[in-house]
């Protein structure tokens, strides 16, 4: 038995490390920028071990055309960058450039149940009023993946914003399953981070909605590619109802758009929504509109400056990505070649 695997770690045993991914499928939004980028940004600031990736393989599960898919993969890349990750201090690559990902999924599919997968709320979504039956089976293996993801590395927090919940908790399933039905301690379970004013940034179009990069109404998002006239004009144009702002974050319950632009000027300011409120109580939108159209443009126009001039150079943002690629590509190999001792796969000694 010496050279099996044996339950080595315990939960806290496993070092601080985030994970997180955005996939390639439309340009960034703002909702990428203030649910995910912005924080990651303060993730890696904090000093934490920090790898992030452009999750190509997830965004295939719905058709992509190849041309757009490399543009918008690259695209993300320079996003991230310009955004204020260092590729030097964060791990930044494409998924598909890891096969440690697809392998540990594939392990994944055979630990998650049907039933927990019958629950995901984002694959019933995305398949609302279609024909489900002719999603692709990517489609709905997608948070097994996702779980791999993150696993891969043990990873132990994963900023993401609101839609992602359920996701993490499938993630947190599957690694208490493989645990269990093993006998080991070997994945953790991890603890998703969603915090801040903006984890859910809705349509500017119906704040009932999320604000999404695959929305048909370009009006009812703000693109991370968007000029300052662009950023303005959508926010001028943002629906509202008729009253002024309220005095206390209570008279914003049964006004998801008005709450929604407040949340977004306090995301973007780094104020709490009830600071924003107590500078802006009682102001009509023709008021605060303007003022959340200047603060939205002085925080994203030198990022989509800052982006378009790494998008100059695509070779250089593939170098990037390559270097990534090969340092996650040694911190996963280990961890799936253990996971498949565990399992009872005899694998490659090859070197
Ligand atoms: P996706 O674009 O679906 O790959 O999402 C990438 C990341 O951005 C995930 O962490 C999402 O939760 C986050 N995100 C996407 N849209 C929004 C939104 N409207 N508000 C807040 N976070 C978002
Ligand atoms: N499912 C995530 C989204 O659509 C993207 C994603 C894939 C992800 N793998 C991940 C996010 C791992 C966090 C960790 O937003």
């Amino acid at each position: 038995m010496s050279s099996e695997p044996s339950a080595v770690q315990t939960p806290n045993a496993f070092t601080p490390r985030i994970f997180s991914g955005i996939q390639p499928s439309g340009g960034l939004t703002l909702g990428n920028y203030l649910g995910a980028l912005k924080r990651f940004v303060e993730k890696q600031d904090e000093g934490i071990e920090t790898i992030y990736c452009m999750v190509d393989m997830h965004a295939i599960t719905t058709w992509q055309d190849p041309e757009k898919l490399r543009h918008q993969t690259r695209e993300g890349a320079a996003a991230f960058i310009a955004a204020g990750i260092d590729p030097a201090r964060s791990i930044l690559f494409n998924q598909s450039q890891v096969p440690a990902h697809a392998e540990l999924g594939w392990i994944f599919n055979c630990v998650a149940r049907l039933g927990w997968m019958n629950r995901m709320t984002q694959f019933k979504d995305k398949t609302a009023g279609k024909n489900a039956e002719a999603a692709s089976l990517g489609l709905y293996a997608y948070p097994s993946l996702m779980a791999a993801d993150i696993l891969v590395y043990h990873a132990t927090m994963v900023p993401v914003g609101e839609d992602q919940k359920q996701h993490l908790e499938l993630t947190r399933d599957i690694a208490i399953k493989f645990n269990n039905d093993y006998g080991v301690n070997f994945f953790p379970v991890v603890e998703p981070l969603i915090e801040g004013a903006a984890t859910r940034v809705m349509s500017l179009r119906d704040g009932t909605k999320k604000m999404s990069k695959s929305d048909p109404s370009d009006q009812s998002r703000i693109n991370l590619t968007d000029s300052a006239d662009q950023i303005a004009a959508k926010i001028r144009k943002a629906k509202t109802d008729a009253e002024p702002l309220p005095d206390t974050l209570d008279g914003l319950r049964d006004r998801p758009e008005a709450r929604n632009l407040v949340n977004i000027y306090a995301a973007l300011s780094g104020q709490t929504a009830a600071e924003v409120i107590a500078e802006n109580a009682g102001a009509q939108f023709g008021t605060f509109k303007p003022r959340l159209a200047d603060l939205a443009v002085a925080k994203l126009s030198p990022i989509t400056d800052r982006m378009n001039r790494l998008m100059q150079d695509p070779a250089e943002i593939d170098r990037i990505l390559g270097d990534g690629a090969d340092r996650a590509d040694s911190l996963a190999r280990p961890i799936l070649d253990r996971t498949k001792d565990i399992v009872g796969m005899i694998r490659s000694r090859r070197m």
